[in-house]
């Protein structure tokens, strides 16, 4: 592929009440779409219409029981359907578009997830992806027999070893062991399975995935660790990243950082997609698109920003005035929880001295907020596209479906027009959307050397 048949990959992560925290609140969102599978429905059937590559449900296994004065305004992952369940529920219902869920590697044990995703590129014929999160809040692992998130190092410890696992479960067979010999009496041929005995720091496991080799070799892997932590891991493992740069310089950044990364694992930088987060806004005409965020602006409840924005401060800021400057001395010394979004709050404070009002309404939690007519939205990915920032997108949406329905209406037809987006599925899998090579199976076991 030469540098200008290069196009823009594009992903969708899904939030039934949209990714504003006011979103829940606009007229166009309807009441109890957040457990409506037909919802999801529309959704994905939406945006496999506008040619994405990818259906993104992101989650985190957690409901938050303090404070329920400012989350009873707030549907953080409060009522949402499980992530695996509901894309098996897609696949029937989507015939090309890939589907990713989130699944935490602190709470979860490698068999499990391996299994489920497996079923899932099988269900999917070849759609599934796997984002590896270490889960960053405390109600997660309270769930879990834990008091508290063990700390971010020894989060990453696990799931280094968790994802090295789950890859070797996935090559538990080759492509071609179930042979189904009826003459012979042979189901699978044993000299294709490939047993694991593993024993390491965090996981022992004696055994192999009872389930065959899936249709893209394996499912894809993602990732949005923005710490080193999380790069080195993505660097080694993941076939997809989501960035978390919130303007341009940033994200070149972290797309030079991660992709430098890899040789180190023998890999090279084609084989891993960086999306960058962003958080579109479209209008028939700028003005439009500026009305569409003050609305929300205004909609958002001065309580759910406070809490919001302590939240990934990790500290509590309710007690402070609405309309004062965040006085820096409230800055803990550290974050264990998300680094990226606790960087992002920071600077605002440091270097803008900005009002809690106004940090709490431009903070966007890793994305890069994007507005304006079709042509300006365009224009600022073209940029970040072939500006070194991206191979393409993670777009939230504050408000949904209406703001998949004009991306889809006005955002896509642009990016086709300029050359930059596909105008038809060509490949099947997920991985042939991505341009990423099905990884080769384990090699053929000489059975005697067991
Ligand atoms: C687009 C995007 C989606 C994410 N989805 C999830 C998610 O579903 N669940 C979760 O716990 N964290 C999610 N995260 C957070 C990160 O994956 C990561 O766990 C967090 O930033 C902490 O890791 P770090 O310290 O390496 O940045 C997401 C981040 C981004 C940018």
């Amino acid at each position: 592929m030469t540098v200008a048949d290069r196009q823009i990959h594009l992903s969708f992560s899904v939030h039934l009440t949209g990714s504003h925290p006011a979103g829940w609140l606009h007229p166009t969102t309807e009441d109890g779409s957040d457990v409506s599978i037909r919802s999801y429905r529309h959704l994905a059937n939406l945006a496999e219409h506008g040619l994405f590559d990818l259906f993104f449900i992101a989650d985190t296994p957690a409901l938050r029981i303090d404070s329920l004065d400012v989350w009873s305004r707030y549907p953080l992952f409060t009522n949402v359907l499980e992530p695996l369940t509901c894309l098996a529920a897609l696949a029937g219902s989507t015939e090309r578009i890939g589907l990713g869920g989130t699944a935490t590697t602190s709470f979860n044990e490698p068999y499990n997830v391996a299994r489920q995703f497996a079923s899932l590129d099988h269900i999917s014929d070849g759609r599934a992806a796997w984002n590896v999160v270490t889960s960053a809040n405390n109600y997660a692992a309270r769930n879990f027999g834990h008091a508290a998130l063990p700390p971010h190092a020894e989060r990453y410890s696990r799931a280094q070893e968790f994802v090295r696992l789950v890859l070797k479960l996935w090559d538990t067979w080759e492509d071609d062991a179930f042979v189904y010999d009826r003459q012979e009496v042979r189901f699978y041929d044993p000299a294709k399975l490939h047993p694991i005995h593993h024993e390491g720091k965090h996981f022992r496991l004696d055994g192999g995935l009872n389930i065959q080799r899936t249709p893209q070799g394996r499912p894809v892997i993602i990732q949005a660790g923005a710490s080193d932590a999380g790069k080195e891991l993505a660097a080694e493992t993941a076939d997809l990243v989501f960035g978390s740069g919130t303007n341009l310089e940033k994200a070149r950044a972290y797309y030079a950082d991660l992709k430098s990364r890899m040789a180190r694992y023998g890999r090279s930088a084609e084989e891993l997609k960086v999306l960058a987060g962003v958080s579109v806004t479209v209008g028939e005409s700028e003005q439009e698109a500026i009305d569409k965020v003050e609305t929300l602006k205004a909609l958002l409840h001065p309580a759910v920003a406070t809490q919001r924005l302590g939240m990934d401060l990790e500290t509590d800021l309710s007690d402070l005035p609405y309309d004062a400057p965040i006085p820096e001395d409230r800055i803990p010394k550290s974050a264990n929880l998300h680094t990226a979004y606790f960087a992002e709050i920071v600077r605002m404070i440091r270097e803008e001295k900005l009002t809690l009002r106004q940090v709490a309404q431009r903070y966007s939690r890793g994305s890069a907020g994007i507005r304006g007519t079709p042509k300006q939205v365009c224009d600022q990915l073209e940029e970040w596209f072939h500006g070194g920032a991206a191979d393409g997108f993670m777009f939230s949406l504050p408000i949904q479906p209406a703001g998949l329905e004009d991306v889809v209406r006005l955002v896509v037809p642009e990016l086709q027009r300029r050359g930059l987006f596909r105008k038809e599925y060509k490949g099947a899998t997920l991985r042939d959307h991505l341009g990423l090579a099905r990884p080769p199976g384990p090699g053929r076991r000489a059975l005697a050397a067991e």
